[in-house]
C-alpha cells in the first residue's frame, strides 16, 4: 500500500467533517473519491497533504508516518497536490509554471551561488522534461502563453502537468474535472489513466460515471465517512451507494 488513513477524526466547531475515515491506497491504481456536497472529500485531501492537521488518527505514505509532518516535507517525499494557478502564476507563461514546479527548485538558490554550470544543464534538462510533459498533455503548443491566458480545462491540465514535473509518487487531485466539458474531461482522465504506470492518484470528481471508467477503485463518502468502497462493478450496485449518493 502506497498510501494508508486510520481513523481519521477532524472536527470545525461542532460540524464532524471527518468521523473515522479509512483507506488503503494500491500503489500505480486510479482511486476515485466521490461523496455529497459537504461529506468530507476535500478535507480529507487537505489532511493527508498535511495542510490541516487531523484531531486522531494516522497516515502513513510508503510506510513512513507523515501524520504530523509539514505540507512541504510532505510533498518532499513525493505525496503531491495539484496547484491551484493563482494570480502568481497566471502572470507565468506556461513553460515558466513548470520550470518552478519542478523539484530542482529546491536547491536552485544553493546552484546558483555555488555550482555555476551545473545549474545550466539542470534548468536545460527541466525544460526538456517540461516540453515533453505538455506535449503528453496536448498543451506544447501553449508553451510561450501565460498560463491566465489559457481556456478553463487547459489550466487545469497545467496543473496537472506541474504536480508531474516533481516526480511524485502519489498525487491527489481534487475535481480536476470541473467546469470542463465531457470531451476534455474523458481525456483529462485518459492522461491520469496513462500516467498510472509511473504515479497513483487519489481523484475527488462528482460525476459517478467518469470515475466508473477510469478508476481502478472508488469510494464513496457521506457526512465524513466512508460509506463504501469496491471496483467500480461493485459500487454500481452497492445499495449504500444507491441510496445516499446515486439516489439523491
Ligand atoms: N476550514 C474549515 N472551517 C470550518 N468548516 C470547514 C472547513 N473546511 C471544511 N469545513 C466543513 O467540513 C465539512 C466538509 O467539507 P469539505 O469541504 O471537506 O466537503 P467536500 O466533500 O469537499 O464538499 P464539496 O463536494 O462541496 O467540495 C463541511 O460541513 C464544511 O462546511
Ligand atoms: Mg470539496
Amino acid at each position: 500500500m502506497i498510501l494508508q488513513v486510520k481513523d481519521i477524526e477532524k472536527s470545525f466547531g461542532g460540524i464532524k467533517a471527518l468521523d473515522g475515515v479509512k483507506l488503503d491506497i494500491e500503489e500505480n491504481t486510479v482511486v476515485g473519491l466521490i461523496g455529497p456536497n459537504g461529506s468530507g472529500k476535500t478535507t480529507l485531501i487537505n489532511v493527508i497533504s498535511g495542510f490541516m492537521r487531523p484531531d486522531s488518527g494516522s497516515i502513513k505514505f510508503e510506510g513512513r508516518d507523515i501524520t504530523s509532518s509539514k505540507p512541504h516535507e510532505i510533498a518532499r517525499l513525493g505525496l503531491a497536490r495539484t496547484f491551484q494557478l493563482t494570480r502568481i502564476f497566471r502572470r507565468m507563461t506556461v513553460l515558466e509554471c513548470m520550470l518552478l514546479a519542478s523539484k530542482a527548485q529546491d536547491d536552485g538558490l544553493f546552484n546558483l551561488f555555488f555550482k555555476g554550470k551545473e545549474i545550466y544543464r539542470q534548468e536545460r534538462k527541466d525544460i526538456e522534461k517540461a516540453r515533453r510533459i505538455l506535449e503528453l498533455l496536448e498543451i506544447g503548443h501553449l508553451s510561450n502563453e501565460y498560463s491566465g491566458a489559457l481556456s478553463g480545462g487547459q489550466q487545469k491540465l497545467l496543473s496537472i502537468g506541474m504536480v508531474q514535473m516533481a516526480d511524485p509518487g502519489l498525487v491527489l487531485l481534487d475535481e480536476p474535472v470541473a467546469g470542463v466539458n465531457p470531451t476534455l474531461a474523458n481525456k483529462i482522465f485518459e492522461k491520469i489513466e496513462r500516467e498510472k504506470e509511473k504515479t497513483t492518484f487519489v481523484v475527488i470528481e462528482h460525476n459517478i460515471d467518469i470515475l466508473m471508467n477510469f478508476c481502478d477503485r472508488i469510494y464513496v463518502m457521506n457526512k465524513g465517512r466512508i460509506v463504501a468502497s469496491g471496483t467500480p462493478e461493485e459500487i454500481r450496485c452497492n445499495e449504500t451507494v444507491i441510496d445516499v449518493y446515486l439516489g439523491g
